[in-house]
């Protein structure tokens, strides 16, 4: 059965859609069966993976379809997901919607990916109580470890409420410049923290990595051999190691 991984952070702009694009697309390379999930009605992650789709949102039906690259399946944000996103705030029981929908499908993957919006609001909680993990990635910015406290606080919560649990899959940084004495300073500060959470691999600022999204590309499809592209395929591994497939 897949290891569920939900890509969650309550700040927009940290790099979520960019770490599942493509992490899932080096996971898909290593051989592993991959699946992305946008559960984002900004449909950031499908306008790469599935730049075509017309179909309805997770929500409306759970069937995966096939992305440009071998092993990688992505389930689309349709235009049904704000709808989807009205109704389930308003329906109290619908917290595991997701969960059910899944796992049909979760037997047929080795990794699933949820893409999720900036907040922890009810797709966010959704994709979480699907999932045996989190994955939280962090800008290298000052307030990054209020943002990390918070973020983890707001989980510990989740988990609470809804009695389950949802281990920690690692805070990835993002957009890490070397130069900046202040990044610097947020990794060693987060690594004394979490010295067992934090991913090795940091990944940098590159602008290959913004780029790729508006030739709708992943990074390996689009630059493999830059930075950014060198630091996700790094990161897939170690993520990859931590899993149980
Ligand atoms: N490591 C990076 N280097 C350069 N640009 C990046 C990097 N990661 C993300 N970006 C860009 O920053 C913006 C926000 O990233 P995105 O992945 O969409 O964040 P989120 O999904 O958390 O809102 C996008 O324009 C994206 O292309
Ligand atoms: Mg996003």
């Amino acid at each position: 059965m897949a290891d569920c991984i939900t890509v969650a952070n309550q700040k927009g702009g940290v790099g979520k859609t960019t770490t599942v694009i493509n992490l899932a697309a080096y996971i898909a390379k290593a051989g592993k069966r991959c699946l992305v999930i946008d559960n984002d009605p900004q449909g950031n992650a499908s306008s790469v993976l599935a730049p075509d789709y017309e179909g309805p949102c997770v929500y409306g039906s759970a069937t995966p379809v096939k992305t440009r690259i071998a092993n990688l399946d992505v389930i689309p944000c349709g235009a049904d997901l704000s709808d989807y996103e009205l109704r389930l705030q308003q329906d109290s029981q619908s917290v595991r919607v997701m969960q059910s929908l899944l796992a049909d499908i979760r037997d047929l993957y080795d990794v699933i990916l949820i893409d999720c919006p900036p907040n922890l609001n009810i797709l966010s909680i959704n994709a979480l109580l699907a999932s045996n993990k989190v994955l939280i990635p962090i800008q290298c910015e000052y307030y990054a470890m209020e943002g990390l406290s918070q973020m983890l606080g707001s989980l510990e919560s989740i988990e609470h409420d809804f009695a389950h649990s949802v281990g920690l899959a690692g805070i990835l940084l993002t957009m890490y410049e070397d130069y900046l004495a202040l990044n610097q300073q947020v990794v060693s500060e987060l690594r004394q923290h979490f010295p067992n959470q934090v991913f090795q691999t940091l990944i940098p600022r590159d602008v290959a990595l913004a780029a790729a999204p508006s030739h709708s590309n992943t990074i390996c499809e689009y630059d493999p051999l830059s930075q950014g592209s060198v630091a996700y395929l790094a990161a897939a591994k170690e993520l990859l190691d931590g899993l149980r497939v």
